[in-house]
Order: structure tokens, then C-alpha cells, then sequence
């Protein structure tokens, strides 16, 4: 299909299906591939309007919250919140709102200047807000898709992504502009951790479990130590990172 064609087929299909944008084909196309939502979900949709994913929230039967900077024209069952995603209260208005967020989806862009590099450091910036909301208020194991404009600072940002999310993968949806540069980054398993990996802490070894290691915790998230011996208090350098726990290489 031609660039024009494909534009115009989901333009088309948007208008006769009752779908407020053709972007919705974009989520629906992220979600067959990667089955992101699941109902009953709790999803935070940044930079909303007009709607077309957040009606595609809804027919997966999960509930949704849009937030725009731009008035949404309401859709029933659906929490509106007008904000700025790059402002700090936004992240609060969201949290008085919707208390265990499974995921957060970031279709945000800024208005085109057709300079590139302004463009892409302008997306870089969205897409960085819409990564550090989505940490403040995912409960771990939650999920997130952002779309980033590709350039120069897309490696740096799909590395922050790596850094919290233990499945990352980017997706261009055939949805999407074929010469667009825009790309969605999927990230899975949230790493909600009070520990960053290779840093050094130190803890007390308060129980053996069945396999042998000791087990600590910092902040009630288990930390796995091989070789050590209960009530102990050991340095450890964190080697391995999942959602729920970590292992921990004793160094003193
Ligand atoms: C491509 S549209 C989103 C389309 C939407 N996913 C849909 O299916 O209807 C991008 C949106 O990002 C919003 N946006 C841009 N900058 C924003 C910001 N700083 N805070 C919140 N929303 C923003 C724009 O107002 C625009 O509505």
C-alpha cells in the first residue's frame, strides 16, 4: 500500500468504525502483537485527545484515564484529566485519580516546526515525561508504550526504558506512516526496586530459603545471597534484577 493509500484506508476505516482518529489502528495493532491491556486493567493514556485510544481502552473492557493538554470531548465511563504531561502536577492529578495503574500508554507528539532535530528533541522530551509518570505511578510488573520520533536521542531514551522494565522492544505498527519516523517503544514487567543494579548495599540475611541462599530484604523486597548464613549482616553488590526480587553477590 502507498503511503497516501495507507493513509487514506485508515482515515476511512476510522470514520466508518466510530473510531476518533486513525491512531486507533496503531494501539490495536500494538496490542494483537503484544497483548499489552487485559481487561479489568487500570490504563493511564498520556497526550489523549481526541480519543481514539482511549476507545480502544474501553473495548478491551479496561478502564481508562486520558490526559491532554487539549480539552477531550468526554466518552462515557472514561476519567478526563487536561494537563500537561512535562508539568510535575500532572503525575498528582493522575494519582488522585487512579490508585494501582497496570499500564501507561503515551501517544503524545509535539506540534511539528519541521526542523528535525528541534521535532525530535521536543518528542525526546514527552516521551522522557511520559517514562518518568509511568514510574511514579505503575505498580510493579505494569507496562508501558511510547511512541519516541527516531534521531539521535533514541538510544539514550530506549536504555532508560531497558533500565525499568525487565521485556523492551520497539514496534513501528502498520498503521503508521511508512517515512514517518515515529516508533513505539513496548516495555513489560515493570522493575518497581528499591536497588539498582551493580550497586552495593548493605543487609542482614534474615531467613534461609529451600534452595540454600539467604534471603534479605531492603524496602520488603527480597534480595537472594548465596553463601551466607542467617542473621548475618553482609555487603552485597546487586547482579541480577527481576520484578519481585534480586540476587545479590556477597562481597564482604
Ligand atoms: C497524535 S495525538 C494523540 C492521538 C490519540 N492517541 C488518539 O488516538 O486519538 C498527540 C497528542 O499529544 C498531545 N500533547 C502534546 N504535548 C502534550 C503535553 N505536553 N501534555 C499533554 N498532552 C500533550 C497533543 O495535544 C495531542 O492531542
Amino acid at each position: 500500500m502507498s503511503n497516501k493509500s495507507r493513509k487514506d484506508h485508515y482515515y476511512k476505516k476510522a470514520k466508518k468504525e466510530g473510531y476518533r482518529s486513525r491512531a486507533s489502528y496503531k494501539l490495536q495493532q500494538i496490542q494483537r502483537r503484544f497483548e499489552v491491556i487485559h481487561e479489568d486493567d487500570v490504563v493511564v493514556d498520556l497526550g489523549a485527545a481526541p480519543g481514539g485510544w482511549l476507545q480502544i481502552i474501553k473495548d478491551l473492557n479496561a478502564t481508562a484515564i486520558g490526559v491532554d493538554i487539549q480539552q477531550i470531548a468526554p466518552i462515557e465511563g472514561i476519567t478526563l484529566i487536561k494537563g500537561d504531561i512535562t508539568e510535575p502536577g500532572t503525575t498528582e492529578k493522575i494519582q488522585n485519580v487512579a490508585r494501582k495503574v497496570d499500564v501507561v500508554i503515551s501517544d503524545a507528539a509535539p506540534n511539528l516546526s519541521g526542523v528535525w532535530s528541534v521535532d525530535h528533541a521536543r518528542s525526546i522530551e514527552l516521551s522522557t515525561s511520559a517514562l518518568n509518570i509511568a514510574k511514579q505511578i505503575l505498580k510493579p510488573g505494569g507496562a508501558l508504550i511510547v511512541k519516541v520520533f527516531q534521531g539521535d536521542l533514541f538510544d539514550e531514551f530506549l536504555k532508560m526504558v531497558r533500565e525499568n522494565f525487565s521485556f523492551v522492544k520497539a514496534f513501528n505498527p502498520e498503521a503508521s506512516r511508512k517515512q514517518s519516523a515515529e516508533i513505539y517503544i513496548i516495555g513489560k514487567k515493570f522493575l518497581k526496586v528499591p536497588v539498582n543494579l551493580n550497586a552495593v548495599y548493605e543487609v542482614q540475611i534474615e531467613t534461609i530459603g529451600e534452595a540454600g541462599d539467604g534471603i534479605a530484604k531492603i524496602n520488603d523486597f527480597i534480595i537472594i545471597v548465596p553463601d551466607t548464613k542467617k542473621g548475618e549482616v553482609v555487603t552485597v553488590k546487586v547482579t541480577d534484577i527481576k520484578p519481585t526480587f534480586a540476587f545479590g553477590k556477597r562481597i564482604s
